[in-house]
């Protein structure tokens, strides 16, 4: 799947998580946001073997649908990692279904995490919507508000505040919703 390129940044790519991830999965992980945010160890190898290989099985359960974002590198054919975006908690005959999504640390403030966002939701309504899914949800913590803010701008109305649950969410959060467009 792709995001057109704006005045301002490069088009993306979107494509399911592959070995060849490793070694920008581990680089993108040695930043202290995306320690925070982010949740899973992510030092060596083995760490973002296993990250990947979980990919790879959601994807083959039909549960968990993780994407790579790229983007093209000025004057080349290549194109590096700048971020992922995740929809998960996925079932058949579910009404609801969760979003996530990072960018790594040079290439945050340039749209990429509303812009990859925006086509994981087309493709997820247009891929889910006739097997029941209705809903997407988007959680973040309320200390984030660069989360709260690419919510906003892709359209995914704020719900209500969820109530801290530590040790993994040790503030409130809040609940974001968009619903399929019929
Ligand atoms: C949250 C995150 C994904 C945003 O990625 P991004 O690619 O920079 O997002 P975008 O450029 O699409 O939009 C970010 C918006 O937040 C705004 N923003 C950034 N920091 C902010 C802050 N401290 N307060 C308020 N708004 C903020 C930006 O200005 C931008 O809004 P604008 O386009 O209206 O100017 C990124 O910061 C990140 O990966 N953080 C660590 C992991 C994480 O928090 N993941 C989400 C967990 S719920």
């Amino acid at each position: 799947m792709r995001a057109e390129a704006t005045p301002s940044a490069p088009s993306l790519v979107l494509r399911p998580w592959c070995v060849r991830d490793l070694a920008a999965l581990i680089e993108a992980y040695q930043e202290p946001a995306m320690r925070r945010w982010a949740g899973s160890a992510m030092e060596t190898d083995a760490d973002a073997a296993g990250w990947v290989r979980a990919q790879q099985q959601g994807w083959a359960a039909g549960t968990r649908f993780g994407f790579a974002v790229l983007a093209k590198d000025p004057g080349s054919s290549a194109d590096h990692l700048v971020g992922n975006v995740v929809l998960k908690e996925v079932a058949s005959g579910k009404p609801s279904a969760e979003v996530g999504y990072w960018t790594t640390a040079h290439a945050r403030g340039r749209g990429v995490a509303s812009r990859a966002l925006e086509v994981l939701t087309r493709w997820a309504f247009d891929t889910f919507g006739d097997d029941g899914l209705e809903r997407l949800e988007l959680l973040h913590q309320v200390d984030n508000p660069a989360s709260c803010r690419v919510a906003e701008k892709c359209r995914y109305s704020f719900d209500r505040v969820l109530p801290a649950a530590p040790p993994a969410f040790p503030l409130d959060g809040h609940l974001h919703t968009r619903h399929k467009e019929h």
